[in-house]
């Protein structure tokens, strides 16, 4: 489902940060959400996901914050019409997607953010202060150049740990990873390397992966992979998917439309199900089972391990 929104604030909160409210023409309610929830955003030609601030109940407003990125960096171009909306503009977004939401059996909630990846962990702060949820903070970011710092450190006063610099962000990462109750539950987001480095010494310091939460907004620096085939079952068409193209764009190539939106593996629109051959999943949305699976693919990133893929097309 679409909404249709009107920018309500659009302000600087950080250096190369814009917040931007959204709301109702009307400013009538918002369907609610579980914390840690994005929306995809169309950003002129392209389509953004960006993750909500809101803690998720009952909202009149959505908020996002968006860091600037110029246009040559890929996916971040749509960032450059997000910071051009002013109050009053008309956006069209998704309604809220869930795919970061805390595991309400955690004893307690480890959050991990590196620069803009801080957005959904104050809506998993604030969901967590206003429910007296157990939770702790690290938040890496420059000097002076981080969004929410304040709010964070009076939300969660001595429950939020701020770092500026690499060396001090690695002692207390490695000091967090080993003194945690049994049941704790990790999320992760920032850049690809924070992120992989956070997931690594967790592993590393045995963590078991179902207690590993990440929400990736960039897609991971990504390989252009093998060239494969798609063979389309319904119609008998046979798609050549080159390296460095993906499945999806493949398929719109060749005149097939599959429902998508943010072509960065995280929304779930792209799905497609697979009925011979093996994928390679790249996305950031389904489950472990359903990877293990195999039996659908996000064709927007992933792609095939086998030279033939048949899908339900
Ligand atoms: S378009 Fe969003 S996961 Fe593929």
């Amino acid at each position: 489902m679409t909404l249709k929104l009107v920018v309500r604030r659009s302000t600087e909160i950080a250096e190369g940060i814009r917040e931007i409210a959204l709301a109702r023409p009307d400013d009538g309610p918002l369907p609610a959400h579980p914390p840690g929830s994005h929306v995809v955003v169309d950003c002129g030609p392209q389509r953004n996901a960006y993750s909500l601030t809101n803690c998720g109940i009952d909202p009149h407003e959505y908020t996002v914050a968006v860091l600037r990125r110029p246009a040559a960096e890929g996916a971040g171009g749509g960032s450059e019409q997000m910071h051009r909306f002013r109050p009053g503009d008309r956006v069209v977004v998704s309604s809220p997607r869930s795919a970061f939401a805390p595991v309400s059996t955690a004893r307690r909630h480890l959050l991990i953010a590196g620069g803009i990846g801080i957005t959904p962990m104050l809506s998993h702060a604030r969901h967590a202060v206003r429910w007296g949820t157990d939770v702790r903070l690290l938040y890496v970011h420059r000097a002076g150049a981080g969004a929410y710092a304040g709010e964070l450190a009076e939300l969660l006063g001595e429950r939020a740990q701020l770092a500026y610099r690499k060396g001090e962000f690695d002692v207390l990462l490695r000091q967090a990873l080993v003194s945690q109750p049994m049941g704790t539950h990790l999320y992760v987001c920032g850049p690809p390397a924070l992120m992989d480095e956070v997931l690594d010494q967790a592993a590393a310091a045995g963590w078991p992966p179902q207690r590993l939460h990440m929400e990736r907004f960039t897609p991971a620096e990504l390989d252009p992979g093998q060239p494969f085939t798609a063979r389309l079952a319904r119609s008998g068409l046979h798609v050549s998917v080159p390296a460095g193209a993906t499945l999806l764009d493949a398929l719109e190539r060749a005149g097939v439309m599959v429902p998508r939106m943010c072509r960065q593996g995280v929304c779930g629109e792209c799905r497609v199900p697979v009925l011979a051959g093996r994928p390679l999943h790249r996305d950031e949305y389904l489950s472990d089972d359903e990877r293990a699976a195999g039996d659908s693919v996000m064709c927007c990133v992933s792609r095939s391990e086998t030279e033939t893929l048949e899908v339900d097309l």
